[in-house]
């Protein structure tokens, strides 16, 4: 009899312990991922009442960004810089043509394409956290979860836009902002 109490007793504290190494690691793996543009449109930014936001981003070249690394055009120009590998797998190209960022696999979902380039989370932040409707409804609650939001938008935009980028000429922010903008409409 007795041996059974300490029998459940102990597999109790198992069982909580379980749990308690489970919150634990879930804790510890709440910095956000990429989910990739999918995610985004899945049933939202994308019909006449959002914005269309993912018709705009389709006809922009944020999303050819990947793409035109795979041209011999982009080829040369990473041999003219003096890389070895072709210009889609050169990390230092591929920074300003994905996240704006070097690129970390494990900072993404299976979900993330990097093939489709300058996506939603490059310019809004990493969206595994704030993904979910109930947070996207509530601007503070995404925002707390990892929205961005820009207010500095020109600076913003010259992360990339900028000398670095071997074939940069010049950047009209306000020229370049009419071209990409997609504000939701009830907005503007
Ligand atoms: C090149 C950067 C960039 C990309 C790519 C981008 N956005 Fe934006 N987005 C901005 C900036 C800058 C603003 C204006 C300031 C703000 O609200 O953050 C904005 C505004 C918005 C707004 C309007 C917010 C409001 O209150 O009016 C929505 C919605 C939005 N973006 C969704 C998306 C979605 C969905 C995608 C992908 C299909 C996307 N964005 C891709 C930079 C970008
Ligand atoms: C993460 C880096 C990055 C950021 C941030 C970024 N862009 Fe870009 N943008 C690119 C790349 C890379 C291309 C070239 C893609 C291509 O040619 O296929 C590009 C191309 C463009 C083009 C097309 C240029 C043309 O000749 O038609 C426009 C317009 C543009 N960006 C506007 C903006 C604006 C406005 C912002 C800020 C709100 C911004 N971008 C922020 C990387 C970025
Ligand atoms: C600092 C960010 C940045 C880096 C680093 C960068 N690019 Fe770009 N790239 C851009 C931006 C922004 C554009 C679009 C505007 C422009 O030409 O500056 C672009 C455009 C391009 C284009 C299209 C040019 C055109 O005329 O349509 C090619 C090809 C390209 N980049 C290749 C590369 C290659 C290859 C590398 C690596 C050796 C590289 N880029 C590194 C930001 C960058």
């Amino acid at each position: 009899m007795k041996k059974k109490v300490i029998l459940s007793v102990v597999s109790a504290l198992l069982v909580l312990s379980v749990v308690l190494i489970q919150n634990e690691t879930s804790n510890s793996q709440s910095t956000a991922k990429y989910v990739g543009v999918n995610t985004c449109v899945g049933a939202c930014h994308k019909t006449e009442a959002q914005g269309k936001q993912l018709d705009i981003w389709k006809e922009s070249k944020h999303s050819k960004a990947f793409e035109v690394l795979q041209t011999p055009e982009a080829d040369k120009i990473a041999t003219e810089k003096g890389f070895t590998t072709p210009a889609a797998e050169t990390k230092e190209c591929l920074k300003c043509h994905v996240l704006g960022k070097e690129m970390d696999e494990s900072e993404f979902e299976t979900s993330f394409d990097k093939t489709q380039g300058v996506q939603c989370e490059t310019c809004h932040g990493a969206g595994s956290e704030y993904k979910k409707l109930s947070i996207m409804k509530d601007k503070d609650k995404a925002v707390a979860s990892g929205l961005v939001i820009h207010t500095e938008k020109e600076a913003f935009c010259t992360h990339c836009h900028n000398s670095e980028s071997p074939t940069f000429k010049e950047f009209k922010y306000d020229e370049m902002w009419e071209k990409i903008k997609h504000p939701i409409p009830a907005k503007e």
